[in-house]
């Protein structure tokens, strides 16, 4: 990264946006929830988002590796007094418990894991959110201080941490370490390694194969696809950590895991822009179905950092393939570029529009990857091994190859222009393999020229290559034809999406009925915000090009004919990356005449309908929509059921689970319930439960229910009046489900309040 520098581009404005807001953030306030976390008065007050939360602390190690990098790729000073003081910080936070530990959060989830009697669930352990996950992040940012930005205190501060953390899990047996890791425990494995890679010391390398969950990665290692229901984001570090395992180990599972779940997300789970998840949830395989919570971001960000291991492998320009779509389309696209505030989701449906978070209030895991991903762009666009160098990304940047006295300086607009030009300024008769990776989407053959000469050479593995001894001033221009093409949804042929070269193109829709703000402390706030309508786009013609055509004057934009449905319209198009502060569409219904004489587009319709009458919604089982509704549970367990692709939640014996739901005051509400017609018993360790319950609504019953699979093999819904008395002047009510002695209540497959 040191020896690579952006100029000036989309990618080095987007860079410059996100340096800003690592300097504008204050040390202090991030630092806050670790001085709290061992009873010490912090400098000054937390941030808010999950930094107010028992999440805490996620934050500082971001940002411990996005300034770690940035100061790597720009020089700049001012980061690197900022991340030698968080440095310091946290060794003087970390001396307050002679354990060794350090985190935004007490120890004492910790304490009760290490005795190998626990509490665990998906995303809680010892009682707290996702510890593991959090701490990740502190352990990666301070390998990341010492590593890249070579601060010597950080990796004294990380392996008192490592000491701490490998001598409480010496304890757990095999089988208690492996439960452990059913609670969300980000790239442990991969931090671990990378201990082991840095101090050689084999007890990390020890614990960072304990770190392995088994169950997700064997699974893998057999080529077998149990992704659907899964939590995406909990499952991609995992693969990265197996990804370096085998890089260390040279253990084949550990490639076979990484490869298979590479070619499964990106084939068989991904949207047009390179993300994945609906919900933060893997979905079942070939579905793109279309919502306002897809595309976590942080998912597009490990998937790259996954991409980046499996290069190295193979050299194959299909992955970097894959990687120029995630970086154009997802990441550079979820920041603003007037803000630099970041997304968390990036809705994928027809007529929503991007939510950023706020600078001071929204530290979400998103905000976190956020603060990393400008400061990686100088990443992948070039890759060397000893005599040969690969130009993967067309962005306008310059190389230094200093053991072979090179410098190669890359000019080039692209995709605003469709060709690069790479030329020597420095080299003295030096050999070098340069492979310049020939897209997917090229849509005529690529021509390539050396100081003016046409080059003739077989493509391998997706590059063209020209070996020769450069000299100062040779010249290399390469032509790479774009055109418009469509993307085929996997799921339903008629919806599209439509692109030029890489860059997915998106609807420009305005801002009729837009929010105040698009920028916001809670991220969730707009779900519910009225959509508008969107076109279908109805033609005949079977070229693209003869129904949309570039705007005369204006880069990268785009006009359909009047084809969009009802109303005849034009639709105008931009680049997805570009397009902020306003309604899209990314995907769109196209189709024929004949096709649109029998369309009814009833699940928009139904949709509408439905968002206009829901006024509040969790789905059980999924982390966020649990935690924002401020779950509450006992004797609780939660899972996923594939024949219906939906999450369940449900209590036993003496256990409750409930949420804290919005209502309005004035309103008579109901609550919708979802459950499944199958359920009648329930079986779990061994005993046997009747699904008997009652419903309270702040504490008052407001429904027995018993469940007696008397609709087998389908949902089906109940809606329970509330009681206005029950709601009356209130926002938020608590819904619980509890059970008795000996029963059980749910399972419960989704909840709404209505009105
Ligand atoms: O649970 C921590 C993080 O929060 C997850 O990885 C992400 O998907 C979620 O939003
Ligand atoms: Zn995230």
């Amino acid at each position: 990264m040191k020896n690579v520098n952006l100029s000036d581009g989309i990618f080095k404005k987007s860079q410059e946006k996100g340096k800003e807001y690592l300097l504008y953030l204050d040390i202090d306030r991030l630092i806050a929830p670790c001085y709290e976390s061992t009873s010490q008065k912090p400098r000054k007050p937390r941030y808010g988002g999950w930094e107010s939360m028992g999440i805490a602390g996620h934050s500082i190690g971001h940002w411990l590796s996005a300034a770690a990098t940035m100061y790597a790729v720009t020089g700049d000073e001012k980061l690197k007094d900022k991340l030698d003081y968080a440095v310091d910080e946290l060794a003087i936070v970390q001396d307050y418990d002679p354990s060794g530990y350090v985190s935004g959060f007490p120890r004492a989830c910790y304490d009760e894991v290490f005795t190998g009697e626990f509490r665990v669930d998906n995303f809680s352990l010892g009682g707290s959110w996702v510890p593991w996950y959090s701490l990740h992040k502190i352990f990666a940012g301070l390998i990341d201080a010492y590593q890249i930005a070579g601060n010597n205190k950080a990796l004294d501060v990380v392996t008192k941490l490592s000491n701490w953390a490998y001598l409480g899990l010496s304890k757990l047996t095999d089988e208690q370490f492996q439960r452990m890791l059913v609670c969300e425990h980000g790239g442990m494995n991969e931090a671990m390694a990378d201990m082991y890679l840095i101090t050689g010391e084999e007890k990390y390398l020890v614990l960072a194969k304990r770190f392995c969950h088994q169950a997700i990665l064997e699974p893998l290692a057999n080529h077998v696809d149990d992704l659907e229901g899964k939590h995406a984001n909990t499952q991609i570090p995992k693969v990265i950590g197996a990804a370096k395992l085998y890089d260390i180990t040279g253990e084949q599972k550990y490639r076979d895991m990484a490869e298979f779940f590479w070619s499964q997300v990106t084939n068989y789970r991904s949207y047009v822009m390179g993300g994945n998840s609906i919900g933060e949830h893997f979905g079942p395989g070939n579905a793109e179905e279309l919502g306002i919570l897809t595309t976590e971001t942080c998912n597009t960000y490990n998937m790259l950092k996954l991409t980046e291991y499996l290069f190295a492998w193979t050299h194959k320009a299909s992955l970097m393939d894959y990687y120029e779509k995630g970086l154009y389309n997802h990441i550079l696209a979820s920041q603003d570029p007037d803000s630099g505030m970041k997304t968390y989701f990036v809705s994928t449906q027809p007529g929503h529009f991007k939510v950023y978070c706020s600078p001071d209030d929204s530290f979400w895991c998103c905000t976190g990857t956020g603060m990393e991903n400008p400061a990686r762009y100088t990443r992948n666009i070039y890759y060397r091994t000893e005599d040969d160098l690969y130009v993967n990304l067309f962005i306008a940047s310059d190389i230094t190859l200093e053991d072979k006295e090179i410098q190669l300086i890359q000019n080039t607009t692209f995709p605003e222009s469709d060709s690069t030009e790479l030329v020597f300024k420095e080299a003295n008769g030096t050999t070098l393999n340069l492979h310049v990776r020939v897209p997917y989407w090229i849509s005529g053959p690529v021509t390539a020229t050396v100081n003016g000469v046409e080059v003739f050479s077989k493509i391998e593995n997706g590059y063209l290559t020209i070996n020769r001894k450069w000299t100062a001033g040779d010249r290399v221009q390469v032509g790479l034809p774009m055109q418009l093409h469509t993307y085929i949804a996997k799921d339903d042929h008629k919806k599209q999406a439509i692109m030029y070269g890489p860059v997915v193109l998106a609807g420009a829709l305005g801002k009729e009925n837009f929010p105040e703000t698009d920028i916001l402390a809670d991220h969730q706030e707009l779900n519910n915000h009225e959509l508008i309508d969107v076109p279908v786009l109805v033609t005949n013609e079977q070229d693209i090009n003869q129904w949309v055509k570039p705007v005369a004057d204006k880069v990268l934009t785009f006009e359909t004919k009047a084809v969009g449905q009802p109303g005849n319209v034009k639709v105008t198009l931009i680049p997805f990356y570009e397009l902020h502060h306003q309604r899209y569409s990314l995907y769109w219904k196209i189709m024929n005449e004949t096709e649109f004489s029998t369309f009814v587009d009833e699940e928009k319709q139904l949709q509408n309908r439905r968002r206009k009458i829901t006024v509040d919604e969790v789905t059980p089982s999924e982390q966020q929509p649990e935690v924002d509704h401020d779950i509450q549970s006992h004797n609780s367990n939660s899972g996923y059921l594939n024949v219906v692709h939906k999450g369940w939640r449900d209590s036993r014996d003496e256990g409750y689970f409930s949420y804290k739901m919005s209502v309005q005051q004035d309103r008579p509400m109901y609550l919708l319930v979802t459950y499944y017609g199958s359920d009648a018993r329930l079986h779990v360790d061994g005993k046997s439960y009747d699904r008997d319950f009652d419903i309270l609504i702040d504490d008052q019953i407001i429904a027995n229910q018993q469940l007696q699979a008397n609709k087998p093999g389908e949902l089906f819904d109940i809606c329970y009046e509330i009681p206005t008395s029950v709601t009356k002047g209130k926002d938020k009510v608590e819904v619980k489900f509890t059970s008795k002695q000996g029963k059980a209540a749910g399972g419960v497959y989704g909840l709404r309040i209505i009105n």
